[in-house]
């Protein structure tokens, strides 16, 4: 081991024994119950920031009565929390599993690694509970039948991919990828509405409280990241560098579907049209920059390693 990576093995150990110490004081987990009832519920006030609809710009929309669009605003909330509970369960719960059993090969730093990635499992079994919590309780202040939908395209794209790979070194890459991708993405995520003071209290400060904890993961996953990187060969680490870039596409795609079942539920008028009209993602330039910012610090910025994609092209 050259004197470099000695170094930066000390760096990453020291920093997440950092953010352990954090997380005992900061970490959501830690403060105690929301109760939900005991929170101010303004029927005037919007669920949902209209400033993150895809097709808040579509003709249709925007001349459709204010009370249909303040339901479609409710469910906004829906869609935006059952997304994120998906990734919780889906995208990031198997990566922190995956790391709690088996640490990074050549690893000095299992055990923080196992350390941080428990008290990670740990904050995102919470803002599971939290996002099932504050969507069910507008759902039932504002007299709506709950959204069930199951096929978020980046939960679909995430099996087609593990489902393609060929070696279990690829589907181990390919679960961290996307949960480091997402742990970095889901910061920008929740921006918007953990800032907006003027939407319904409960929607601002259940995202601003996952934010806080999420600024906390994108440091922790982009330290253990540093440490794996070092163990992997020159196509491994192309591999997830692909796996990390991709991501983005699937994080900002506008999940349409999800839309059609609430215009269809709302009978929503010119819903076909918003349907037709509105494109597969949305905000795309946000997540692509905060993404390259990762690839750089975690040491995945090399030309060469940017070539590596044939397995990532599954349509959902
Ligand atoms: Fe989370
Ligand atoms: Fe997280």
């Amino acid at each position: 081991m050259d004197t470099h990576q000695t170094e930066q093995n000390d760096t990453v150990a020291v920093m997440l024994k950092k953010l352990s110490a954090l997380w005992q004081q900061r970490a959501a987990v830690n403060q105690g119950p929301v109760h939900y009832a005991d929170l101010e519920f303004d029927p005037a006030k919007h669920d949902f920031s209209a400033s993150l609809l895809p097709f808040r710009d579509h003709e249709a929309w925007r001349s459709a009565p204010e009370e249909l669009k303040s339901r479609c605003l409710s469910y906004a909330w829906g869609i935006y929390n059952l997304k994120t509970v998906y990734i919780e369960c889906d995208v990031v719960t198997p990566a922190c599993e995956d790391l709690i059993k088996v640490a990074p090969a050549n690893s000095r730093n299992r055990d923080v690694i196992q350390d941080v990635m428990s008290q990670a499992l740990l904050d995102e079994a919470l803002h599971t509970r939290m996002s099932l919590l504050a969507s069910n309780y507008i759902y039932a202040r504002r007299g709506l039948a709950p959204l069930e939908f199951t096929a978020f395209n980046l939960v679909e794209w995430r099996r087609a991919v593990l489902a393609s790979c060929n070696a279990e070194w690829e589907r181990r890459l390919t679960r961290f990828a996307m949960a480091c991708a997402s742990e970095t993405l889901i910061t920008d995520y929740l921006k918007t509405m953990a800032e907006d003071a003027g939407i319904q209290s409960v929607c601002h400060r259940t995202t601003k409280t996952h934010a806080m904890d999420e600024w906390s993961h994108s440091s922790v996953f982009s330290f253990v990241a540093t440490d794996l990187v070092h163990g992997l060969s020159q196509r491994e680490r192309s591999y997830l560098r692909a796996v990390i870039l991709k991501t983005v596409e699937m994080f900002a795609n506008n999940e349409m579907g999800a839309w059609a079942k609430v215009f269809s539920m709302l009978e929503f008028p010119h819903a076909a049209d918003i349907l037709a009209d509105t494109g597969r993602e949305n905000e795309i330039g946000v997540y692509t920059g905060s993404v390259q910012a990762l690839i750089a610090r975690i040491g995945l910025d090399a030309p060469e390693l940017a070539s590596h994609g044939d397995a990532l092209e599954v349509a959902v």
